[in-house]
C-alpha cells in the first residue's frame, strides 16, 4: 500500500497543511497496513472483542477513525469561533487520525495478537507514529486518548481526540444498548 491509497481512504489526510504531518500520517498508517499484511485498511474491525461482546457484526475501523476525525475538527472549529486558544487544527486532525493505528497490531482478524495481549491499548501506537517522523505531541494524543493508559491528555490537541473518540465510540455502543451505561 501506497501514501495514495491512504488518502483515499482517509480523504481528511488532505486538508493537513503541514506536508510532514501529512506524509507522517500516511507513512504509519502505511507501515502499520504492510506489517499486518493488510490490503485493504476498508477490511480491518474497529474493535473486536467489544464487537463479539456486544453483537456488532461489521463495523470497521476506517469509519471509526473518520468520526473521530470529523468530531475532533468539528470540537477544534469551534473552540477557536470564539477563543484565540493554543490549538493546532493540523494536530487535531493528524492525531484523530492515527489515534488507532495500533490496532493493525493488536488483532489479527477478530484475534487478539501478542502485542495487543502483551502490550495492550494504544502503547504501540506511540512507537508507529515515531517511527513514522511524527512529532512527540502526536504520539502524545495518541496515548493520552484512552483510560487504558495512566497517560492524560496534556494539550488541547490531545484533549478534543479523547473526547472525540469516546463520543464515537458511544455512538457504536449506542446501536447495541438502550443505556451506554451497559456497554
Ligand atoms: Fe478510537
Amino acid at each position: 500500500m501506497d501514501r495514495s491509497r491512504v488518502a483515499e481512504v482517509f480523504p481528511e489526510l488532505t486538508s493537513i497543511d503541514d506536508q510532514s504531518l501529512r506524509e507522517g500520517v500516511a507513512d504509519a498508517w502505511t507501515t502499520a497496513a504492510g506489517d499486518a499484511g493488510v490490503e485493504d485498511l476498508r477490511t480491518v474491525p474497529w474493535l473486536p472483542p467489544t464487537m463479539a461482546e456486544l453483537g456488532i457484526e461489521d463495523e470497521p475501523l476506517v469509519e471509526h477513525v473518520r468520526d473521530v476525525t470529523a468530531g475532533s475538527l468539528a470540537l477544534a472549529e469551534a473552540v477557536l469561533t470564539r477563543r484565540d486558544a493554543p490549538l493546532s487544527v493540523d494536530t487535531v486532525v493528524a492525531g484523530a487520525l492515527v489515534h488507532d493505528v495500533s490496532k493493525l497490531y493488536e488483532f489479527n482478524g477478530m484475534d487478539r495478537t501478542a502485542v495487543g495481549d502483551l502490550l495492550g491499548h494504544p502503547y504501540y501506537g506511540v512507537h508507529v507514529v515515531s517511527r513514522a517522523g511524527l512529532p512527540v505531541e502526536l504520539a502524545h494524543v495518541v496515548l493520552s486518548h484512552t483510560r487504558r493508559t495512566a497517560v492524560k491528555p496534556a494539550t488541547l490537541e490531545a484533549e478534543i481526540v479523547r473526547r472525540a473518540d469516546e463520543a464515537a465510540a458511544a455512538a457504536i455502543r449506542a446501536t447495541a444498548v438502550e443505556d451506554l451505561r451497559e456497554a
